[in-house]
């Protein structure tokens, strides 16, 4: 695929993600090069239309991806609706209790649904399918039919009994094979990743991953979490971390290269901590302990997230340009944000010049009950020595208001420390007690409108805060990958970019992100997306900045790097 053609898309018939473009032709289903062998092949109706519901993180969509895919792989064809599903699979979210309300509330609508299609199945997945909770989920969830936890995602198409229909296409084989495994997180028994490396390799080779964007990548890296924030589901959902290979991600991200992708965020909940369980070998053998602020981490001769970077960064095109033009990461804990990491990022010119750090609290005292390990001042530091390594780099962070015990004090020791940071993007949520968490234990004793006026007083501060960021932009010029064309107006209000672009005819609404991560609204021949553009900023709102291409031919490739040709790799 050259850089000037046309994208692929691929929409996965997800909710909860931006609008997908039409649904391309499954991949699932050969031709056979013989036609009167077509009655021979597996019956299409047989098969059910599925349908994914994706709700949470970056994790959860790139999870989906991989279901989707192995659901294409055995034959199944997408469905656009669930109402048109014979199989909807919904992969949940259990942050906060709002993300599991909306699911549960939605059990009537499948009971309807199931009765009107008597073969309709519907599977749940995701972050809310613990262990510990297998006799409750029957209840809270009526229309399920089948539980599978996160790590027992690889064995949906088996479960359902859709296995041997993928070994009679000989798309991946037959059964994955894969069994989850549990351990104990605190008193919780929970699912382990141990094979999540393995059969995510597998469903690469086997070309199964039905990816949202032609553009942008997700590439997980690391699966589970084994920090102990108090208030945290994830470690009982998701179990202990488990790094990929090394060899395998970077497999992985040169297929992406390539296939023409322009951006690829590395997956983890803290990705920070990528390595620390590989076995040690020689190649690695210059990664040595690191030591910095009182933390010590034992890295001796295992692969980090600095080399890692460094790697995916040394994949080069024909030309000598990184192949992956955009290189990010989510999450970083500050506790591990290493100053070999930090070092790397300044010097791999593929990795963009923005960093989410979560904050959570501004206050040492709410930090340490919340179990985050860090010091404002710890915090603070490791801020200090990235801005320095890069310059401009664009901060985001996330921020819980009203956990246990927070004082007005404390909450204002949030805001200033907003002020103090000026980040450039918050996502702030109020506490939500999680069952079977060591918060859960501490009494939730902020006030339902309290923590709603701490949060939209903390919200109210950021828009201030973005906004004026946002102002330092106008009159630049920035590189822009558009990934959108926008329905008309719809933005107009919501991204707080004023009107939207003038438009010549012929142009349509398009929309990008820049290196910062900022979101650019503006006007251009849809052939645009994938494309990188500049663009010169003339209207800066608290979440997005408008403006008008400098330029009628694209570039190429990332700021300011000679054209090359992504295939070359
Ligand atoms: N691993 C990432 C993010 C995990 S969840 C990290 O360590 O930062 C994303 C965000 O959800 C968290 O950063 C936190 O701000 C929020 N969150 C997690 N548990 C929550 C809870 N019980 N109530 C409210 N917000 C929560
Ligand atoms: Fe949760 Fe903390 Fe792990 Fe993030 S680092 S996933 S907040 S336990
Ligand atoms: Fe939600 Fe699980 Fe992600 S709880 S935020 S989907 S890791």
């Amino acid at each position: 695929m050259t850089d000037l053609a046309p994208p692929r898309r691929r929409a996965l018939p997800m909710l909860d993600v931006p609008a997908p473009a039409p649904v391309a032709a499954s991949p699932g289903r050969p031709v056979p090069a013989d036609g009167r062998l077509a009655e021979y092949g597996p019956e299409p109706l047989a098969l059910p239309r599925f349908f994914v519901w994706t709700l949470g993180c970056q994790m959860n969509r790139s999870d989906s991806e991989e279901m989707a895919g192995r659901l294409l792989a055995a034959g199944c064809e997408p469905a656009t609706a669930i109402e048109s599903a014979d199989l909807v699979v919904i992969n949940t979210c259990a942050i906060r209790e709002g993300a599991e309300q909306k699911v549960i509330g939605r059990q009537g609508q499948l009971r309807w649904l199931k009765d009107t299609n008597p073969s309709m199945r519907v599977v749940l997945t995701g972050c809310s399918v613990r262990e510990a909770d297998r006799a409750g989920l029957g209840r809270r969830y009526p229309a399920v039919d089948l539980f599978l936890r996160p790590d027992e995602e690889p064995e949906l198409v088996d479960r359902l009994g859709l296995a041997s229909a993928q070994a009679a296409i000989g798309r991946i084989g037959g059964p994955t094979g894969a069994v989850g495994t549990t351990t104990v997180v605190g008193r919780t028994q929970v699912g382990v990743a141990e094979h999540l490396a393995e059969t995510r390799a597998a469903a690469v080779g086997g070309g199964a991953i039905a990816r949202e964007s032609s553009i942008s990548a997700w590439l997980p890296i690391v699966y589970g979490c084994d920090k102990t924030c108090t208030y945290c589901i994830v470690p009982f959902s998701r179990g202990p971390e488990r790094s990929r290979p090394f060899d395998e991600i970077l497999d992985e991200a040169r297929s992406l290269a390539a296939a023409g992708y322009r951006e690829v965020t590395l997956l983890g909940q803290n990705v920070n901590s990528y390595g620390h369980d590989l076995p040690p070998e020689p190649r690695f053998r210059h990664i040595a302990t690191e030591r910095w602020a009182g933390r010590r981490l034992d890295l001796g001769s295992r692969p980090d997230l600095a080399e890692l970077i460094r790697a995916i960064d040394a994949i080069r095109a024909a030309d000598g340009a990184p192949a992956l033009p955009r290189l990010r990461f989510v999450t970083s804990h500050p506790w591990d944000l290493s100053d070999r990491l930090i070092e790397a990022m300044a010097e791999c010119s593929s990795v963009c010049e923005h960093l989410h750090l979560p904050v959570q609290s501004g206050d040492d005292t709410v930090l340490r009950r919340m179990g985050r390990q860090y010091t404002i001042e710890h915090y603070l530091e490791r801020l200090d020595r990235i801005r320095a390594a890069v310059p401009g780099i664009a901060i985001s962070t996330d921020v819980i208001v009203g956990f246990c015990g927070e004082t007005e004090t404390q909450f204002e020791a949030t805001l200033r420390l907003l002020e103090r940071v000026g980040y450039d993007q918050v996502f702030a949520a109020a506490y939500s007690p999680r069952p079977g968490t060591p918060a859960s234990r501490l009494p939730d004793d902020v006030p339902a409108a309290d923590k709603r006026r701490r949060l939209n007083t903390l919200l109210a501060l950021q828009e201030g805060i973005g906004l004026e960021h946002n102002r330092t932009w106008l009159g630049r010029e920035v590189e822009v990958l558009v990934d959108t064309v926008t329905p008309p107006r719809s933005h107009d209000h919501d991204a707080g970019a004023g009107e939207g672009p003038r438009r010549a005819p012929g142009e349509v609404r398009l929309s990008g992100r820049t290196r910062h991560h900022k979101l650019v609204h503006l006007a251009g021949d849809p052939s645009l997306v994938g494309r990188f553009v500049r663009v010169r900023v003339d209207h800066a709102g608290p979440y997005a900045l408008r403006g008008d291409l400098t330029q009628p031919i694209p570039t190429r490739s990332s700021v300011g790097e000679p054209e090359r040709t992504p295939a070359a790799v």
